[in-house]
């Protein structure tokens, strides 16, 4: 039995929750109660139909710890680790993208599911490094690192830097040449790929900040020169796509450019490259009717798309095949919780249910045009006939959470109203724009609650500030 077989072995034993449900739900009316689908594994509702997670009145804890509250299902989080570890072949070719959401506690759950972590600034870096995650591990990725990050990192020993620019490149030279490294890169390409997602999450279209064009040639540029400089150890390709993609085709052609590179700088160059790196990108449903695919399904894709690839292109033996899931690890694993303040009806214009967050802890809907669901947690078994806007409580017209959502007839002011599916790129986001204090994180797990992040006081919002 191989180590990758025992650790599976091992997975599939801790692995209780049930399989994701991300494709095939019959679509759901609007108006009927919130698809549990949406929620992290461990919802259920109870009797009277109040949504209970890890075991706990989710009501309840908005009572318990304030709002806007973010609270994450501990189980669902490691489930998602384990269901990409299974199909990747092992958790050490699974790095968890930092940035959907990081704090501490995070970190070290993953590191417990003995996965990576892709960090992309010195801030994520620090935080990482903070929670004890080991930095062999660690893989650090931004297009613009700057020679402080970058040394930082290589004092730290991160496994992996991906090399972004021709400057980074003469930046870790320089470092090499003061003793620092020698950085194992990762050079990352630009393979000109549309991914058929918003254009703020494609990445790797010919017009884009990030990686190095293989088109133009630089990509191959850059490669030669970490093969043959004696600070760098060049150890593979990578290329992320984008986000939120539903159609694991437009990887295909991303495998294909990095096998091919791979067998040029093979064959001219005698580089044997370990691993190539497919990034995230891996869409979720964020509404009933979304339809993403399962997370079985376009991992196996991937990697067949990926072995098929190199065979195509003769790349022997196989390198290592890494991906960097963030959203389909951590958004349906969190939800965020606010308290109604007011409703106000226009006649025959709209009716806006006003929270006490907004923009500041979830700027999706405004950056990207995002589509929620929600719903209270003490009615989650009623029907929502009710069309509002959620609305939130920042100074700017466009501060609606979901402009289109439903809720129960018997929505009031003071309820807790819920938003599901925000457990990426929320509270990773989030500013104190109006000066409202970031959300307390919560975790909950087999009928306990534990505070990961403390709610920002007032004080914090002007702790920075000279006198
Ligand atoms: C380099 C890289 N890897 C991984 C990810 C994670 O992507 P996702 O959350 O869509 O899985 C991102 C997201 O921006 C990224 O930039």
């Amino acid at each position: 039995v191989s180590d990758v077989e025992a650790a599976v072995d091992q997975v599939d034993a801790i692995t209780d929750a049930p399989a994701p449900t991300t494709d095939g739900p019959t679509p759901a009316e609007p108006t009927a109660p919130i698809d549990l689908g949406l929620l992290p594994f461990t919802a259920r509702l109870d009797a009277t139909g109040r949504l209970l997670l890890g075991g706990l009145d989710v009501a309840g804890l908005a009572d318990e710890f304030g709002t806007p509250l973010f609270v994450y299902d501990e189980r669902h989080l490691r489930a998602r680790c384990r269901d990409w570890a299974r199909f990747l072949g092992g958790p050490g070719n699974v790095a968890y993208a930092s940035k959907a959401f990081l704090c501490r506690a995070m970190a070290r759950l993953i590191d417990e599911e003995g996965l990576a972590l892709d960090v992309s600034t010195a801030g994520e870096l620090h935080a990482a490094l903070l929670a004890g995650f080991p930095a062999p591990r660690l893989i650090f990725h931004g297009n613009n690192k700057s020679y402080a990050e970058l040394k930082r990192a290589l004092e730290a020993g991160v496994g992996r830097i991906v090399v972004d620019s021709f400057d980074e490149l003469v930046r870790l030279d320089g470092l090499g040449e003061r003793g620092f490294g020698p950085a194992r890169v990762l050079i990352r390409l630009n393979p000109g790929i549309d991914a058929g997602t918003h254009a703020h999450l494609t990445t790797a279209a010919e017009d884009s900040k990030f990686g190095f064009s293989v088109a133009s040639g630089a990509a191959a540029d850059a490669c030669r020169w970490a093969h043959e400089s004696q600070h760098l150890e060049l150890v593979g390709l990578h290329a992320h796509i984008g986000s939120q993609i539903h159609d694991p085709a437009s990887y295909s052609a991303a495998c294909r450019v990095l096998a091919e590179l791979a067998a040029r700088l093979r064959a001219e160059h005698g580089a044997m490259l370990d691993e190539l790196n497919l990034g995230g990108g891996l869409g979720v449903r964020y509404r009933a009717f979304d339809r993403p695919p399962m997370l079985n399904r376009f991992a196996t894709s991937l990697r067949e798309a990926a072995v098929k690839a190199c065979e195509e292109a003769g790349v022997s033996p196989m390198p290592r095949i890494v991906v960097e899931p963030g959203r389909s690890i951590a958004a349906t694993g969190g939800i965020t919780l606010y308290r109604i303040g007011t409703i106000k009806e226009i006649p025959d214009v709209r009716t806006y249910v006003a929270v006490d967050g907004g923009m500041s802890d979830n700027i999706r809907t405004v950056a990207y045009g995002a589509a929620y669901e929600a719903f209270l947690p003490a009615q989650a078994g009623a029907a929502r006939p009710l069309a509002v806007a959620v609305a939130g409580k920042h100074c700017e017209q466009g501060d609606v959470i979901v402009p289109d959502a439903h809720l129960p007839e018997a929505v009031a002011v003071g309820d807790v109203l819920c938003t599901p599916v925000t457990g990426a790129y929320g509270y990773a986001m989030a500013s104190n724009y109006n000066k409202v204090p970031r959300p307390a994180v919560v975790f909950v797990s087999d009928g306990r609650a534990r505070v990961v992040v403390r709610r920002e006081s007032l004080d914090d919002l002007v702790r920075l500030d000279e006198e």
